[in-house]
């Protein structure tokens, strides 16, 4: 038997059923990435391209660092797997002592699996399983938010706010409301966070007034949304969710997949922010994208609400076969030290000045209706062309052409580059962003008037 061809051709791109993606769209005329060091990544035919969003919000100590793959290396030598049900190996339990070291508060325990989706959707049953151990059976309601991004798991999808994530697929997870989103025009082209909104929080009064808090488990935000253009929470806020909480005993989740390991300047947005939440979900950064990972962080009380069953029964049904993989707890450590030995998550804080006069430097260009920065991220929105995602896809697609990779979300294009970058290399993004602005406008003719 002839072996099938299996070269990376134009010709055979048919099988790979590509996630999140126009497959046929893309087939004809395909962006592949075949090598990256530092804040770069090469095509097949060797153009370089600046990695402008840190792969997607997860390389942020930088490529090829190569630290993490002797760490990697050496775990494969030593042991490649081990199960964590009813076992252990000596790295997961030193992993997540590290972890608890570099957390806020009583966040001191850490529940491992392999992406953000896993997560969320760990968070919610530890949510769900925490109430019920403690005589709260009835709490079983989430609240998530418009806009939100949960990832992709049917958990994740219920409490997540994308229109296009949830329509496809069903039901979802019964019991679900939705806080308002907080992207409000009069707060355009803020630096940081904006000054309106905090009073959307109180919303969630509403939500309990409707359902009585008795009936509800927990609250899941993004501290600071990515994934709809990168939304910056309003002043006050996150301080106004974490005290109704408190008020009505509901859990608070953030969501830091992307916010957490340094993106706001800071190890976590909890941090960044002075709001503590009950639990905490983590991916992306942990690993710094090599071995995939995923975390839910767990505050004492929540912990020690689920221990209080008899002593040799399990406290949560619940995990996946490769919670805390050897070479993921190698990877993550060795990550640790990076962060650690090169502070990053200081120089993700002092370059964000830098990166905030750079994005919006980019106000006025045509089409750009809003810029928001936080840390070393930013959102911009650009004014739709007929249908909804048009321009914002021609400027993704246009910024690759230039050599930059970016976001799309609809027509907002975000940026999030890995925490090494340099400022020369910033402003390379600044300035391809803003060719690409232009590039994506249409064309003004003589005599036309304004276009
Ligand atoms: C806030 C947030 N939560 C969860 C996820 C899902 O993570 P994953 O794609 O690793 O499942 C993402 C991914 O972008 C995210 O941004």
């Amino acid at each position: 038997m002839t072996p099938p061809d299996t070269a990376p051709s134009a010709n055979n791109l048919e099988a790979f059923f590509m996630p999140f993606t126009a497959n046929r769209q893309f087939k004809k005329n395909p962006r592949l990435l075949a090598k990256a060091k530092g804040v770069h990544y090469w095509t097949p035919e060797g153009r370089k391209i600046i990695d402008g969003t840190a792969g997607l919000w997860c390389v942020n100590a930088g490529h090829g660092r190569e630290e993490i793959k002797a760490a990697i290396a050496r775990q494969l030598d030593e042991m490649d797997y081990a199960p964590s049900f009813q076992m252990g190996h000596p790295k997961a339990f030193e992993l997540a002592a590290r972890h608890a070291a570099l957390r806020p508060g009583d966040l001191n325990h850490a529940f491992y699996c392999n992406s953000g989706s896993e997560a969320v959707d760990s968070a919610l049953k530890i949510a769900l399983a925490y109430h019920r151990a403690r005589g709260e059976g009835t709490r079983t309601r989430f609240v998530g938010r418009e806009r939100g991004y949960h990832g992709v798991g049917f958990g994740g999808i219920s409490v997540g706010g994308m229109v296009n994530n949830r329509k496809w697929f069903g039901a979802l997870l019964p019991g679900v409301d939705h806080l308002p989103h907080t992207h409000l025009a009069k707060n355009a082209f803020s630096k940081g966070q904006p000054a309106h909104g905090a009073e959307l929080a109180d919303e969630l009064e509403r939500i309990v007034g409707l359902h009585d808090a008795s009936n509800i488990a927990a609250v899941i935000v993004e501290p600071c949304a990515g994934s709809t253009g990168y939304l910056p929470p309003p002043k006050g806020y996150l301080e106004r969710l974490r005290q109704i909480c408190d008020k009505h005993g509901i859990l608070l989740i953030f969501d830091e997949v992307i916010t957490g390991f340094g993106r706001l300047g800071t190890a976590f947005a909890a941090d960044k922010f002075g709001v503590i939440p009950d639990l905490m979900t983590v991916a992306k950064g942990i690993s710094n994208a090599t071995v995939p990972m995923g975390g839910v962080f767990v505050r004492k009380p929540v912990f020690d609400g689920l221990m209080n069953g008899p002593e040799n029964a399990i406290d949560l049904f619940h995990g996946y076969t490769y919670s805390a993989h050897p070479l993921a707890c190698a990877a993550a450590s060795a990550v640790l030290d990076i962060y650690r030995d090169e502070n990053l998550f200081k120089r993700s804080a002092e370059l964000s000045p830098y990166w905030e006069d750079g994005v919006h430097s980019l106000r006025g260009l045509p089409n750009v209706t809003d810029i928001r920065n936080l840390g070393l991220a930013a959102g911009i929105d650009l004014a739709p062309k007929g249908a909804v995602g048009t321009r914002g896809y021609e400027a993704f697609t246009k910024a690759f052409e230039l050599g930059l990779m970016v976001r799309q979300s609809g027509d907002a294009i975000a940026m999030s580059p890995p925490l090494v970058i340099e400022k020369a290399q910033i402003d390379e993004i600044i300035d391809i962003t803003a060719k690409t602005i232009k590039a994506v406008a249409p064309e003004r003719r003589a005599g036309m008037g304004a276009g």
